[in-house]
């Protein structure tokens, strides 16, 4: 019998193809991640599951999931599985760690120049027929310090946009060597000294024990005054109360945040702040990347259930 995949989110349908074209079985029921009863009576029957952020595989999903061999990732954090439990049962657990990479970055510097020129209380004020010229007076990108906290996959991308933008870019990653640094033409730095000397900060690292608060109050303490931090990583990395004093005081300039502490995320202390552009995790959400990661892990999770490769 084929093995039969279960995709449980809004996932690009070239998925479902690429299953079906793999000899799969395959149900697309997009809203049953958010349903988890519905979800948990049904996971028994499944092979495989392919999900984006939505569908949380949990200790009591995993329990109930009887034959399930993989659980397939379109994208790149897997927050939303309980890895442990999944081990402990021998599920494999995949993501696709390059499919979203430039999207993302796209994202952060968006952000970056959206903060920088007010441009969202810009459009909303120009809309209601206000004509504030005066009021949103900007700052330029070109001979900024950029601070990049993570210079890996994502972070690399937005190093080599940044310098695009004529930004000089400090690098803060433990994991970047010296002639990496060099060939990407960025100056890798301490975090101390990425947080005196950043004219503007981006995140672009996992959420771990060792990166949670990386910008806690402390750290939000040292910053240089009139920084404008962007963070399309994870919520959880800065420590958004802070942020929010820190803002008020007017110690930080500007902030623009895709990912929060709490997600869906319905309140913040960042929320309503005049000088704070905030999206609903959109980092990931361009078509091309959507395509790519769903393409990514049909193929991925179709080899394992195949071949077991
Ligand atoms: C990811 O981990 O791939 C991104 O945060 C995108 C997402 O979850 O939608």
């Amino acid at each position: 019998m084929a093995p039969r995949v279960l995709i449980s989110d809004e996932l690009s349908t070239a998925a479902v193809q690429i299953f079906k074209d793999r000899g799969l079985e395959v149900d697309y029921q997009p809203k049953l991640g958010k349903d988890k009863d519905a979800l948990l009576a049904v996971i028994g029957q499944y092979d495989g599951l392919a999900i984006r952020s939505a569908t949380k595989a949990t200790e009591k999903l995993i329990a109930a999931a009887a034959n399930l061999k993989v659980i397939g990732r379109a994208g790149i954090g897997v927050d939303n599985v309980d890895i442990p439990a999944a081990s402990k049962k021998g599920i494999i657990v995949m993501n696709t760690p390059f499919g979203n990479s430039i999207t993302t970055a796209e994202h952060a510097i968006a952000l970056m120049l959206a903060v920088a020129r007010q441009i969202p209380e810009a459009n909303a004020s120009t809309h209601a027929g206000k004509w504030e010229k005066s009021r949103f007076m900007g700052v330029e990108l070109t001979g900024k310090t950029l601070g990049v906290i993570g210079a890996g996959n994502i972070g690399g991308i937005v190093c080599d946009r940044a310098r695009g933008l004529k930004m000089k870019v400090v690098a803060y990653d433990p994991f970047l060597g010296e002639e990496k640094a060099a060939q990407m033409g960025v100056e890798k730095v301490e975090l101390d000294a990425l947080l005196a000397r950043a004219d503007f900060i981006t995140l672009h690292v996992p959420l771990t024990d060792q990166t949670r608060n990386i910008l806690g109050r402390e750290a939000i303490a040292k910053l240089k005054p009139g920084v404008r931090i962007v963070n399309c990583a994870r919520g959880g990395l800065v420590d958004e109360a802070a942020l929010a004093e820190a803002l008020r005081s007017g110690h930080v300039a500007g902030a623009a945040f895709d990912v929060f502490a709490v997600e869906p995320a319905t309140e913040s202390p960042l929320f309503g702040l005049p000088n704070v552009v905030v999206t609903p995790h959109l980092g990931a959400s361009t078509t091309e990347a959507q395509e790519n990661v769903a393409l990514q892990v049909a193929e991925q999770m179709s080899d394992y259930l195949l071949t077991g490769a």
